[in-house]
């Protein structure tokens, strides 16, 4: 402090700031370069093995400069490794298992997420203006496939095996043959899992894009599946002429317009004790408490960029993807459901999963 008020920054924190701010950009353009990588299958020609960049572009079929180039950022990112003796670029095989894949590890997909939410940037610079928001339409056609590639693989991995067992009696229920609903499904991945591992229960997937309701069918057709549907419908108006024994929400809540309507039409929608299932973003609605998590600065941000946004821009309440499971919680019960569990998703850090129940 000086004589007067004014705060005289410390230097060293502000050479320390800079730095950190320099290293938040590269972070930013690197994972465009990640993203490159996964679209041009380099990742998964490096995979197989150390190789100088003529012999990595011959595997990948690509142009060595601009693959020397990638590399060049993919060294000094701290993604892969060089040898200037033997000119090899190596991917070691720590990251490589965080980069390829068909598991859930594979976090290549993720980066697509990225160069998306950037697409808007001035009709979300024009919203902090004037209000307002960017509706789910400008970020067709590319949000349905890179939300398909982020989800899929651990949906693969972890619902059956790992999430349904945290709700007691859910997956008997299934395997006797229930009615099964999906609201906000997507490409409709889930139910085609549940579908073809639960053969006496049927399943209906609502969603309002149907772009991504395409995929979906062509998905369930290409597996055969009898007992799977998909319609396109608005789920803030959900009025099913059956009510469904089970029904599911998969990171389709805090972005509604009218979230507290769909989640009265889900209550309204099941049979007395019937489940609901919600796996929405592992956060609290209390800033502070979220100062610390490793995800939130995620969370905050991708909400800014797309979800808040696309629920302002009808109006809507414009919950984000930190709501958090303080007002989550509430709002169940405020929709009219019993008590709610909440659980940290297994092998999703970035979700939890809420059950509950219509009281019977
Ligand atoms: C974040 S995505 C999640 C999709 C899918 N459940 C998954 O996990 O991949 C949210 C989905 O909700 C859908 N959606 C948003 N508002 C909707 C509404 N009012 N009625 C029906 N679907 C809606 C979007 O089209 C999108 O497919």
């Amino acid at each position: 402090m000086t004589t007067s008020d004014t705060v005289v920054p410390d230097r060293r924190k502000v050479r320390e700031f800079a730095r950190h701010l320099f290293g938040v950009y590269t972070s930013g353009v690197l994972t465009f370069m990640i993203d490159l990588g996964h679209r041009t299958g380099l990742f998964d020609a490096a995979a197989a093995g150390p190789t100088d960049s003529a012999g990595l572009a011959e595997r990948a079929g690509l142009e060595e400069r601009y693959v020397r180039e990638w590399l060049g950022a993919m060294v000094t990112g701290g993604i892969m490794t060089f040898d200037a003796g033997s000119g090899h670029y190596t991917l070691p095989p720590e990251h490589a298992a965080a980069l390829t894949g068909d598991g859930s590890k594979n976090m290549a997909p993720m980066a697509a997420m990225v160069p998306l939410l950037g697409r808007n940037l001035d009709g979300i610079e024009a919203a902090f203006r004037t209000g307002g928001g960017v509706p789910y339409s400008a970020f067709s056609p590319h949000f349905t496939g890179v939300m398909d590639q982020l989800n899929r693989r651990p949906l693969d991995e972890l619902l059956i095996d790992a999430w349904l067992p945290l709700v007691p009696g859910l997956a008997e229920r299934l395997a006797a043959g229930a009615r099964v609903a999906d609201v906000g499904c997507g490409t409709g991945h889930a139910l085609v899992l549940l579908a073809a591992a639960f053969p006496a229960s049927t399943f209906t997937g609502y969603d309002i894009a149907e772009d991504a309701l395409d995929r979906a069918r062509a998905e369930a057709a290409a597996a055969g599946l009898e007992n799977l549907t998909f319609e396109v419908t608005d789920v803030a108006a959900f009025r099913p002429a059956e009510p469904f024994d089970v029904v599911f929400a998969i990171d389709a809540v805090h972005d509604q317009a009218d979230p507290a309507a769909v989640l009265r039409g889900v209550h309204d929608a099941l049979v007395p004790g019937g489940t609901f299932v919600m796996v929405d973003m592992a956060a609290s609605s209390d800033l502070e408490a979220n100062v610390g998590n490793p995800f939130a600065a995620w969370i905050y941000s991708i909400s800014t960029l797309h979800c808040m946004t696309v629920s302002l821009a009808h109006d809507g309440a414009g919950l984000g993807a930190a709501w958090g499971r303080e007002l989550a919680t509430r709002m169940l019960g405020d929709a009219g459901f019993g008590e709610v569990t909440v659980q940290p998703a297994p092998g999703q850090a970035l979700n939890l999963i809420y059950s509950t129940q219509r009281p019977a």
